[in-house]
Parts: C-alpha cells; structure tokens; sequence
C-alpha cells in the first residue's frame, strides 16, 4: 500500500535507447501530481562519477576490471551521498543507469556479467524496486545519439554498434523478474504510460 516504503526504480539501457528522455518524462509526472521524488544518474556527479565521464570522453578508460571498481566506488558514494538518503527521507528514486550497466557495459567486455553482479550485490547496495529496461537496436539507438550530438560519432569508446549489440544481448540475458522490457520503438509518449501505470501499480494506487 501506499506509504508503506518509498519506491526505488531504475532505468537501463543501450546509449542512445531513449531511457533518459523518458526517466525525464516519468519524474516530471510525478513532480507535477507533487509525489516527491528524486531524479539521479550514475555515473554520478560526484567526485568519481565526474572522473569517470572525463576518462570516456578522452578515450582513457583503464581494463574491465579496474571499470568494474572505478563504477562501484562511483556507486558507493551515489548510495550514501544521494541514494539512501532520498530513501529515508520518503521520496521515490528514478535512477537513470544502476549496476545493471556496470553487468551489461562491462560484461560487452568480456567480465562475466552475473559476476559482476554479485559484486556489487556484495556491497549491500539497495536493491531496486523495479528495473525498466529500455531495448533497442544499436543501429537505430546509434542514428538517435549522432541526431542528438548533430556531429561524428565513434568519439566515444561505448559507442559503437557492435559493441552496443553484445551490450544489448548481455542487458537481456540478465533480465530477471524485476526487470519490465520496454520496447524502445515506441513513442516515449506510450513508454512513459507504461510506465507511469507500473510505478502506480507498485505505489498500489
Ligand atoms: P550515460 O548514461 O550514457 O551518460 P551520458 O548521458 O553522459 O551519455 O553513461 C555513460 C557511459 O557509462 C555509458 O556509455 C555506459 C557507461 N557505464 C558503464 O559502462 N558501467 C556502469 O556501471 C555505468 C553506470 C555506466
């Protein structure tokens, strides 16, 4: 029922599938019916999260591995700095990229995904209530993110096609039953809904 605890969900999926512009959409929802919640992202925006965008961009990522504990300790800081305490305070959290990438990005790398999973279970983070998984063709996720950046792209290390595609394959191979596949050639109008109806169901509204 509702108020019982708040709600924590997240949104997975390839770059350029479409989960940003709907986390975006489903937050400003809720914001508008004055439900309090937080949007957030990971990486985050703090310290790690901010050496992590900078260390893509430059194309100056380290191996999988030394990925795999660069991302957690970015996450650590995002559960206690942001997470946690958005939790406590009773708001719902949207978080936009959670673990799921760090199985999925990293696992397209070679690391074994469930693995790395357990990894970061072993952490203790706070498991999600539900996980939207955003799914697209790389190809047409690619012609999204070269529409949107209006320049080349292949500037950054995880975006290419053949790599999006083992991403995409590693995402859906760990889809458990938390997870609600969304089919990301929708209009973000109709993923939006389904979603919106999801959380509502969960709330128990
Ligand atoms: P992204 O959400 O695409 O950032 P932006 O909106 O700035 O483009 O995240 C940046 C990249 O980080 C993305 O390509 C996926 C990758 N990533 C991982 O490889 N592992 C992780 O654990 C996380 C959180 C992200």
């Amino acid at each position: 029922m509702k108020g019982v605890r708040p709600l924590f969900v997240v949104f997975e999926g390839i770059d350029g599938s479409g989960k940003t512009t709907i986390s975006e959409a489903v937050f400003a929802h809720y914001k508008s019916i004055g439900h309090p919640a937080v949007r957030l992202r990971e990486p985050s925006d703090g310290p790690w999260g901010r050496k992590i965008r900078e260390l893509i961009r430059d194309d100056a990522m380290p191996g999988p591995e030394e990925q795999v504990r660069l991302f957690i300790r970015d996450r650590e800081d995002d559960v206690t700095v942001n997470i946690r305490p958005a939790l406590l305070e009773g708001k719902m959290v949207l978080l936009d990229r959670y673990y799921y990438s760090n199985a999925a990005y990293q696992g397209a790398l070679g690391l074994d995904a469930g693995r790395v999973i357990g990894e970061n279970r072993s952490m203790g983070f706070p498991e999600p209530d539900r996980v939207y998984l955003v799914d697209l063709e790389p190809a047409e996720a690619l012609r999204r993110v070269r529409a949107r950046n209006g320049a080349s792209t292949g500037r950054d290390a995880f975006e290419n096609e053949h790599f999006l595609a083992s991403v995409r394959v590693a995402y859906l191979s760990i889809a458990d039953g938390r997870f609600l596949v969304l089919d990301g050639r929708l209009t973000v109008r109709d993923i939006v809904e389904s979603v919106v109806r999801d959380i509502d169901s969960l709330l128990g509204e």
